[in-house]
């Protein structure tokens, strides 16, 4: 007979009053086997949750494994509430369920579907800031280094949160701002693929095509049916400039809308510190100080420095 392969699982991501479709397993060490701990269809109730504590490890059999997988994506939200899981692993596991949401809508960004998948993505994020005073680094240390759309669509969500919660928008309006962040490049979906992704500086007619992403974007959401101002101008608007000169609309200031502003900078500092084929990584000390220095006609400079005091806060926490 072939012998099951099992693995072992986290029991702290066994969610209470959840239902289980796969069958949990204890090792029974003096016997060498496993025995059925709790089985499939059934409740996780206070009494399994009482019992669990006094567990060491937990498994599942190979032909579930798939089950339970999909089990901790539909329990992300509860997971990313318990503070006893630490950041970095209810980070990890956020951050796979937001590049899959993120994949699915730039293939088919008409989709409203796939938009939708965004939001419990942004809702677990903010329940992680919300938690842990160190979330944002915790969290940036799980992304890959290397610039792409969707790890910068993530990272920017992240800092954008993290923003935001600092100047205390709080609720549906954080929802709503993380939200507007996750999207603020969807119109880069419509761009050449090869201009996203060139090894280099673009030419004058490639940045041409570069610069229609936000009213691309803002177009996208508009026929989704996104009614919200603040989604749709943190689209359109996160590449204007305080002093005018930005792109599509040529704003000015508080023309800019609040969400725009906070993305803009959250965009800036994540395009500068992250590695691009063609550039090193500045470090935050140096993308900060050139953020500030050289770009007062650019970024809000009220919100590069709530920004700087929000990782300053964060750097407090750690060290
Ligand atoms: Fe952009």
């Amino acid at each position: 007979m072939k012998q099951k392969k099992y693995t072992s699982i986290d029991k702290r991501l066994i969610t209470e009053g959840s239902n289980i479709d796969f069958n949990l397993f204890l090792s029974n060490e003096t016997k060498n086997a496993m025995t059925l701990f709790l089985q499939s269809d059934s409740a996780v109730d206070g009494n399994t949750k009482v019992k669990l504590r006094e567990i060491e490890m937990l498994y599942v059999d190979e032909e579930d494994e798939s089950r339970y997988k999909a089990y901790v994506k539909r329990h992300l939200q509860s997971i990313a509430q318990n503070s006893d899981i630490p950041t970095e692993q209810k980070g990890r596991l956020v951050y796979e369920k937001a590049a899959e949401a993120i994949d699915a809508m730039f293939k088919n960004p008409e989709s409203l579907e796939n938009v939708k998948r965004a939001q419990p993505v942004v809702n677990s994020f903010i329940d992680i800031i919300l938690q842990d005073l160190n979330a944002v680094e915790s969290l940036l240390k799980i992304t890959a280094h290397d610039f792409y759309t969707h790890t910068h669509s993530i990272n920017v969500s992240i800092y954008t949160l993290s923003l935001g919660s600092f100047l205390g928008i709080a609720g549906k309006d954080l929802e709503t701002l993380g939200m507007a962040a996750i999207l603020h490049d969807l119109g880069k979906s419509k761009v050449d693929y090869d201009i996203i992704n060139k090894n280099g500086k673009l030419t004058d007619e490639e940045f041409d095509h570069m610069k229609k992403h936000p009213s691309l974007g803002y177009d996208i959401a508009v026929k989704l049916g996104i009614s919200d101002q603040r989604i749709l101008t943190g689209i359109r608007h996160h590449h204007e400039r305080m002093e005018g000169g930005g792109y599509p609309d040529n704003l000015k200031k508080d023309q800019i809308s609040e969400f725009a502003r906070i993305i803009g900078v959250c965009d800036v500092f994540d395009a500068l510190s992250t590695k691009r084929s063609y550039k090193d990584p500045m470090s935050s000390f140096e993308s900060l100080r050139l953020m500030k220095q050289q770009m007062s006609g650019h970024l809000d400079m009220n919100m590069v420095d709530a920004f700087i005091k929000m990782l300053q806060k964060q750097g407090e926490h750690t060290s």
